[in-house]
């Protein structure tokens, strides 16, 4: 009986110094060095006890092995990882692939024992040489567009083996295992012509949902990018919590699962200013924000410029996420308020934990939202009560 309440009492206290077990994990474009004062943003400009993991994305592939898209990339691997000095629980991640990088990179590289070898032990060298302690495979998409439909099982198996690859390194060398993240597609046929759900879940340390981007002007009517429910004019699965419980249900962890928190909007421009709700006719993207200069895309900190400048902000409550219009321009996005709902919903389904995409769309400066520094990130942080040992005395 006192071994018990001893035991339990040493788990209480451990669990209070640990923290919670959620991860959170931030992607940092490699773009966002690139970009004009304020929204600039270098590497080491990274608030190292921010997050669980840093990912840098994006490498590439070049005759089935990994590489840097240009050699200026390898400072950058230098200042995420000199990250780990302030922060020694960080974990650092490399991505590769991403919405430019050619498909068949992927199913080249697959289709042969031989070329998925020459992959995997590439990405061992190259995350040990630049000490990086894992991967993150961001394939868009097995099995969907100019991918065939036997890469469902070629990625399983490349996969399998890099598990093991991985596990095989640790025993012969290094202490610690490479970790090895996945990239999951929202998006319900793209999942189920391109992952063997259960199989993938034993091989993998996390997958990473991609929980966003879930209405654009494509459709040729207004919706949110990325809504914790279900729209009103809608049947489909586009929706953090159908997505999730689709992933949960078809046999992945539910601890190795992390819910994609997009820090950017999807932007529209409306046929008739004066329907501007949910599911309102647009005609095209969005202008091209001042500082990220991509058509149908904001991130957060222009956002928060276009509501200075005299948007009109509406809480989509059916969805718990908002949305902005003024004369033609539409914005259906994420906040802090849409983000603590989401980490709750998160928390009540038992999940694994977060992804930002990416950090460096957040107000990274705060120069704009003048809600703090990170404000989308640090609300993550807070709600899922991630404490980083480390870090303690910096915490904030
Ligand atoms: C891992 O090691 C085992 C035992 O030596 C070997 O049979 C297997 O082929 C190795 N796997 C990989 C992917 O290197």
């Amino acid at each position: 009986m006192a071994k018990l309440i001893l035991a339990t009492g040493l788990a209480i206290v451990l669990n209070a110094l640990l923290g919670s077990a959620y991860q959170l994990m931030c992607y940092y474009t490699r773009e966002a060095k690139n970009r004009d004062y304020p929204a600039k943003f270098k590497p080491d400009d990274i608030d190292p006890c921010l997050c669980t993991h840093v990912i840098y994305a994006y490498a590439t592939m070049r005759n089935n092995e990994i590489t840097p898209i240009s050699m200026e990339d390898l400072s950058d691997y230098d200042a995420i990882n000199n990250l780990k000095t302030r922060n020694t629980d960080l974990k650092t991640l490399l991505a590769i692939g991403g919405k430019k990088f050619p498909p068949s990179g992927f199913s080249i590289m697959v289709s042969t024992s031989e070329n998925r070898h020459t992959f995997i032990t590439s990405v061992m060298t190259f995350l040990r040489n630049h000490n990086f302690d894992g991967l993150n495979l961001d394939w868009q998409y097995p099995g969907s567009g100019r991918s065939p439909s036997k890469d469902m099982y070629l990625f399983t198996l490349l996969v399998k083996e890099m598990h093991e690859a991985f596990q095989n390194e640790t025993l012969d060398e290094h202490e610690t295992r490479l970790l090895l993240t996945s990239t999951g597609a929202g998006i319900t046929s793209i999942i189920k012509s391109g992952y063997n759900i259960p199989e993938l879940s034993q091989s993998l340390d996390y997958i990473q949902v991609m929980t966003y981007d879930l209405h654009s002007y494509n459709d040729g009517y207004t919706g949110e990018n990325s809504p914790l429910f279900k729209g009103p004019h809608e049947s489909g699965c586009l929706n953090v919590d159908c997505i999730m419980t689709y992933w949960k249900d078809h046999g992945a962890d539910p601890n190795k699962l992390l819910v994609g928190f997009p820090t950017y909007g999807q932007t529209f421009t409306l046929s008739d200013p004066s329907e501007h709700g949910i599911h309102a006719h647009t005609i095209s993207a969005g202008q091209p924000g001042k500082y990220t200069n991509e058509a149908g895309l904001w991130s957060y900190y222009e956002i928060c410029n276009f509501l200075k400048n005299g948007a009109t902000e509406i809480w989509n409550a059916l969805q718990e996420v908002p949305y902005a219009f003024k004369d033609t321009e539409w914005v259906g996005y994420d906040n802090v308020q849409s983000f603590q709902m989401k980490a709750q919903w998160l928390k009540n389904n038992n999940l694994g934990g977060a992804t930002i995409w990416p950090l460096d769309m957040d107000d990274v400066t705060d120069s704009v939202c003048k809600q703090g520094k990170f404000p989308l990130t640090r609300t993550l942080k807070k709600a899922l009560n991630i404490q980083i040992p480390s870090c303690k005395a910096s915490y904030r």
